[in-house]
């Protein structure tokens, strides 16, 4: 076991996160605070068969572990796993102080949390993020839920977790897609926050070095937990996060949700967002996204025919209150901006520059 090395907390709405790598020592500390003999645990398959010490650790700490393994894929966010769940938790009694603790990526997160919010009408939830994209993006702000047959995350509560304890170790594991997924959203820090992201992701050895994953994670963590805390329900701020999304949107739903993971679809809106930033005069150049896609290594050319439909699917996008598409855009590096945009044809432009250029 490697020595630990970085520790730092933020404290979000109440939700203290920790960001660490390797530090079982904390973590049987943090888990010991809670002061249950009893736990849920909600653990992704993948992760079950990749790191049995959390099992082990947990087995440690409470003299009593509700076990419960989600299959991997967003084809868990169901009712149907939610009430197996949710049986689960009832048959063996758990009681108000009992904490859920959900291990592994966005989707075993949002669906545990829900179980955590609706059983009991809430138990404290503790997310242990196992991927990226859950470590930057969704163990952070409190959206939890599960999909239905009319669309993604249709069910769900806000529900701010107790804790979130993420430990690097987790992404030595992480296949290359899955880190893509994290990186898109990573990459949209960079654009909406904080461009000194950019270098840190263009150290080619990121990821065999501890201690500056540990500092990417954490600054991540923090903007999304800034935003968060300004606009916990989502009226505000917290709608920059959109950055590059309502074109990803439109992309995942018009391949139906096959072709493109989510992170590699918000790669290609955050080229087509910055070129269309930097056509209305934003210093900004979409350059410095495209110098990543060879990792991305996505195909997109063939879609360009398909633009009528992409620019089609954006307006039918649930986020559109108005008539009026709107975009979040940049009026400089980290300078969001909310803006309605009328001028469709340079829409269908920006989706051609993307189209054209994230092609590897
Ligand atoms: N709540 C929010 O605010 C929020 C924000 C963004 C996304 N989301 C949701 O997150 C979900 C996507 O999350 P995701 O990208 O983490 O997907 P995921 O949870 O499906 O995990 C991706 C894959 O990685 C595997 N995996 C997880 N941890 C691993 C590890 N350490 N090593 C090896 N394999 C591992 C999983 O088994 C799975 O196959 C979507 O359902 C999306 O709606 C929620």
């Amino acid at each position: 076991m490697s020595t630990p090395y970085d520790l730092s907390v933020v404290r979000s709405t109440n939700s203290p996160i920790y960001v660490t790598h390797d530090n079982t020592q904390l973590l049987r500390q943090l888990l010991t605070g809670f002061n249950s003999k009893r736990c849920m645990f909600i653990v992704d398959e993948q992760v079950a068969a990749l790191h049995p010490w959390l099992s082990e650790l947990l087995q440690a700490v409470f003299s009593d572990v509700v076990y419960a393994v989600v299959p991997s894929g967003e084809t868990s966010k169901t009712v149907q796993e939610w009430t197996r769940l949710v049986d689960i938790a009832l048959t063996n009694t758990l009681r108000r102080g009992t904490p859920v603790i959900a291990a592994g990526g966005g989707v075993t997160g949002d669906l545990a949390g829900f179980v955590a919010s609706s059983v009991l009408r809430g138990l404290p939830l503790i997310h242990i993020p196992t991927t990226l994209l859950a470590m930057v993006d969704s163990s952070i702000g409190g959206k939890t839920g599960i999909n239905h047959a009319t669309g993604k995350n249709l069910i769900g509560a806000f529900y701010q977790p107790a804790l979130v304890y993420a430990d690097t170790r987790f992404l030595d594991t992480l296949p290359r897609k899955e880190w893509n997924c994290g990186l898109g959203e990573v990459l949209k820090y960079a654009c909406i926050q904080d461009p000194s992201v950019f270098a840190l992701l263009e150290n080619t050895t990121l990821r065999e070095n501890h201690q500056d994953m540990v500092y990417l994670v954490e600054r991540c963590m923090k903007i999304k937990a800034d935003m968060v805390m300004q606009d916990e329900l989502e009226n505000g701020v917290r709608a920059y996060l959109n950055f590059g999304h309502t074109f990803a949107h439109a992309l995942e739903a018009h391949t139906r949700y096959r072709r493109f993971a989510h992170g590699e679809a918000v790669y290609v809106g955050l080229a087509a967002a910055l070129w269309f930033a930097s056509r209305l005069g934003a210093p900004v150049d979409p350059d410095r996204i495209l110098g990543f896609r060879a990792a991305f290594n996505l195909q997109t050319r063939d879609l360009i025919p398909a633009i009528p439909s992409l620019v089609a699917a954006m307006y039918s996008d649930k986020k559109i209150r108005t008539g009026n598409l709107r975009l979040v855009l940049l009026n400089d590096w980290g300078e969001p901006v909310v803006q309605d945009v009328e001028d469709t044809r340079m829409v269908e432009q920006a989706w051609n520059f993307a189209l054209e250029n994230v092609h590897s």
